[in-house]
């Protein structure tokens, strides 16, 4: 049987899946568990250990149509001025809260776009973070930034608080798609982002692509690719476009009829991931790909790649603060998201308390699976032996699904003595492996495809 006839038949093109950004996933998590477990786990928080920190900005000045992140489009600054004060508020109840002389070992602030705010917004938000949670002296400051929405006083203003990092978004550069996604941004104006963004110092610069959007071909997005590699990013993400309609409603502007079909999506990733790594990037868990020297690339070479909610980083700092509305946060008895909806978020902060509206309570077998899913997102194996340092003996509880997926996947994966192996030929059914050692099924959430 031909190769991709049996990725088929293994369920990659009808398997609905999640993207293992957490273990478990976000709809697993129960308005039980909220701000009084919150502030409890904050509070508790080893001050020696530093701490990862997220901010969500949830604005844009355009929506694009393709995307599904939490944002809303706004034409003037008031509603963003009025959320940085929300953020300062968050802030506050942060310091009453947290141990005295906990650090930060990094930063991402994400959205939306961060790059909304203007220069003196920028600095009062990165002063205010600061002042709760001073940095550590080799911290990261990461931010992601729409090369449309951004120009050079901002970008030295995000230097000037220490920006070393920066992911800008692309998604593809042919027009037509361009159109058909509602996101219009020229070759030129993209370049002069990332020449602005070097010479401000940025050492490793990310770039966002999207596979699978209506009216992409094999030759669109060949050219694509070559303009991105033309602009010599540091990192590559190559999402598939996750076509959830009835979670993002803006969603509905796209052609439907236009969007390539299973067949021509697998081969424009195959196509994309092909040239990168005939470029000399090194290609990192299912969608990543960075040049040898980048940061993500050792640390998948040293077996340090994690997995968060900002998809594959090397950040090892275990604790993830996340502020803002729908931040999640990350603390070591588990999970717990912010109000999603900003205003539902902006009425808890005012009423004094922190935002934290839903979670997860990790036990000792969530702990274990999470571990493992991990493994097989950064690594494409599951090595009992090394589950069991942190784990002991819980580890061999997985033993059947390993088993299960040796008798199932055969062909695809390889098994010898504890040892699970996704082969090279295999790794498009990544997510679908992952999915047999999550013991969470949350009722009515619908995934993503899996390819
Ligand atoms: C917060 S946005 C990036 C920052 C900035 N707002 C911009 O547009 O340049 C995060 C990234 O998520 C990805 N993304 C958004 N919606 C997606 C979807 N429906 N499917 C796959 N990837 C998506 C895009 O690659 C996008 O660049
Ligand atoms: S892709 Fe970026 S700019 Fe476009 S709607 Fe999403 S977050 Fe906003």
């Amino acid at each position: 049987m031909k190769q991709i006839d049996r990725l088929r038949s293994l369920g990659l093109f009808e398997a609905r899946v999640p993207r293992y950004t957490s273990y478990p996933t976000a709809p697993v998590f129960s308005p039980e568990v909220g701000a009084a477990q919150q502030t409890k786990a904050l509070a508790a928080l080893d001050p020696a250990e530093p701490v990862s920190v997220y901010i969500h900005i949830p604005f844009c000045e355009r929506l694009c149509w393709f995307c599904a992140c939490r944002t809303q489009g706004t034409k003037t600054l008031s509603p963003v001025e009025s959320y940085l004060g929300t953020l300062e508020q968050e802030l506050a109840l942060m310091a009453e809260t947290l141990p005295e002389g906990l650090r930060m070992g990094r930063m991402h602030w994400g959205g939306g776009t961060p790059t909304i705010l203007p220069p003196a917004m920028i600095h009062r938000l990165a002063q205010a973070v600061k002042a709760v949670i001073p940095p550590t002296e080799d911290w990261e400051f990461s931010v992601e930034i729409d090369p449309t929405m951004v120009d050079r006083e901002k970008i030295a203003a995000l230097a000037a608080e220490s920006m070393n990092r920066a992911s800008i978004g692309i998604q593809d550069f042919d027009p037509l798609v361009q159109k058909a996604i509602g996101r219009l941004q020229p070759f030129d104006i993209t370049r002069a982002c990332v020449d602005d963004l070097r010479a401000a110092g940025i050492r490793s610069l990310n770039a966002d692509l999207v596979y699978g959007l209506p009216h992409q071909d094999a030759t669109r997005l060949d050219d694509t690719v070559s303009k991105v590699l033309d602009l010599g990013p540091d990192r590559i993400a190559l999402f598939g476009y996750a076509h959830v309609p009835w979670m993002s409603k803006r969603q509905t502007l796209i052609d439907e009829e236009a969007l390539p079909k299973e067949m021509e999506r697998y081969m424009l990733s195959e196509l994309a991931s092909r040239r990168f790594r005939e470029a000399g990037l090194e290609s990192i868990g299912i969608d990543h790909f960075a040049k040898p020297g980048d940061g993500l690339a050792i640390a998948a070479r040293t077996g340090r790649l994690r997995r968060n909610f900002q998809g594959y980083v090397d950040d090892s700092c275990a604790t993830l603060i996340g502020l803002g509305a729908s931040s999640i946060s990350r603390l070591p008895t588990g999970y717990i998201q912010n109000a999603a909806a900003t205003p539902a978020y902006v009425e808890r902060i005012e009423a004094g308390q922190l935002a934290g509206a839903r979670g997860h309570v990790m036990t000792e077998d969530d702990l274990l699976r999470a571990r493992a899913i991990e493994m097989i997102m950064c690594e494409f194996r599951l090595d009992l032996e090394d589950l069991r340092a942190d784990h002991g003996d819980a580890a061999d509880r997985l033993r059947p699904e390993i088993a299960l997926l040796r008798d199932r996947f055969g062909d695809m994966v390889e098994v010898t003595g504890e040892t699970l192996t996704i082969r090279p030929e295999g790794r498009a059914l990544t997510r679908i492996v992952a999915k047999h050692f999550d013991a969470h099924v949350p009722e009515g959430a619908r995934y993503s495809q899996a390819s």
